[in-house]
């Protein structure tokens, strides 16, 4: 059961980043190394430049987010851990399956009508096929299980589309020259929303800075951001879930997360309390208590660039090795370069 997962050295990460997929990969990365099997983690700096981006930065917020994973508890002995544009595999696979994707299908995707939307400039090609790379960094290594937020559900999709049809078109006799992979997702805190715009996902590129508790704020800020959490007028206060309740519901779902709780029992918890205050505080105090020792933890790493690098060359080795032999097989059944 192999597991696969990548994330973007864009921005800040956030608690939304931490509890829909991070936390998640440490999981993975357990299971697959109690099992034998390989659990596989990528930054994908190649995604990173579909939007407009300043590369004497690119470097630095791809370091920033491999010492996150390693703080969050990545280890690199346990699973393999590279950086996007280390693997050229990747990219070439790329080009392979925009002949079985659909122009169609790429620009119903959600993210890029929403990034398109967001670009000042120029709306890349790459951000087109930003979704076609990213079946590519998954369908390179074969993977089984992909750990994701629930934003993400439409791009595990089409990547196991891509997968069908390339194995239908080129596979021949049911060959499965791809693997299909499932999306795994969180059932609880699958979308944090943004603390002061509830109805909107918690994000880097289009949230509010005092909406988003990002992983390295200090406990200060993160109880402030909370505490300030927009909720809703309700007199008295009811501390549940609803669609009308988009503030309350995140806190609920944040708490539960961060408490290893379901959101009925924080909702039985605190059904006895006075006001949403007593939410927030709860709040504020698990997510500080979560993240503390990953902020520690950070500090030491991120300060070793030789180590970040020497630690990313090893995994692009081991992830070489994987995927080589995959492109080397999708390139011999589309007729590409010599016969193997
Ligand atoms: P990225 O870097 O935007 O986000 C990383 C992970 O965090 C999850 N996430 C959230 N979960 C819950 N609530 C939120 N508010 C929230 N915001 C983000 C995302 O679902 C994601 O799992 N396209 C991917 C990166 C990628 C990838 C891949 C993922 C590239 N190649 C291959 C899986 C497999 C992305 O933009 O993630």
């Amino acid at each position: 059961m192999r597991v696969y997962s990548g994330i973007q050295p864009t921005g800040r990460k956030h608690l939304g980043n931490y509890l829909g997929a991070i936390r998640h990969y440490v999981t993975g990365q357990e299971q697959a190394w109690a099992t034998g099997d390989e659990a596989i983690f990528c930054v994908v700096d190649l995604h990173a430049t579909t939007v407009a981006y300043d590369p004497a930065e690119l470097r630095d917020r791809t370091y920033d987010t491999v010492a996150i994973l390693l703080a969050a508890g990545l280890d690199p002995a346990k699973s393999i851990l590279y950086r996007q544009g280390d693997v050229p595999e990747v990219p070439e696979l790329t080009w392979l399956l925009t002949s079985v994707t659909a122009h169609g299908d790429l620009n119903r995707m959600h993210q890029f009508k929403e990034k398109s939307a967001q670009q000042r400039e120029l709306v890349s090609a790459g951000l087109f096929l930003y979704p076609v790379l990213m079946a590519a960094d998954v369908l390179a290594f074969r993977a089984d299980r992909v750990p994701v937020g629930d934003d993400q559900r439409q791009h595990i999709e089409l990547m196991r589309d891509i997968a069908e049809r390339f194995n239908t078109r080129f596979g021949g006799e049911g060959r499965e020259i791809l693997r299909v992979p499932e999306g795994v997702y969180p059932t609880v805190a699958a979308r944090i929303m943004d603390l002061q715009q509830p109805e909107k996902k918690m994000s880097t590129s289009s949230g509010s800075i005092e909406g988003t508790v990002y992983v390295l704020d200090e406990p200060k800020a993160v109880e402030k951001k909370l505490k300030r959490a927009v909720t809703d007028s309700a007199n008295p206060p009811e501390i549940r879930r609803g669609p009308d309740k988009a503030g309350v519901s995140n806190l609920i779902d944040i708490l539960a997360a961060t408490t290893d709780r379901t959101p009925d029992e924080v909702e039985a918890d605190l059904a006895g309390a006075r006001g949403y205050g007593d939410l927030k505080v709860a709040a504020a105090d698990a997510v500080n208590a979560l993240l503390a020792p990953i902020r520690e933890r950070y500090a030491d790493l991120r300060g070793d660039e030789a180590a970040i690098e020497s630690a990313l060359a090893i995994g692009a080795e081991k992830a070489r090795a994987i995927a080589a032999p995959v492109l080397a097989e999708a390139r011999e059944a589309m007729g590409v370069g010599p016969r193997a």
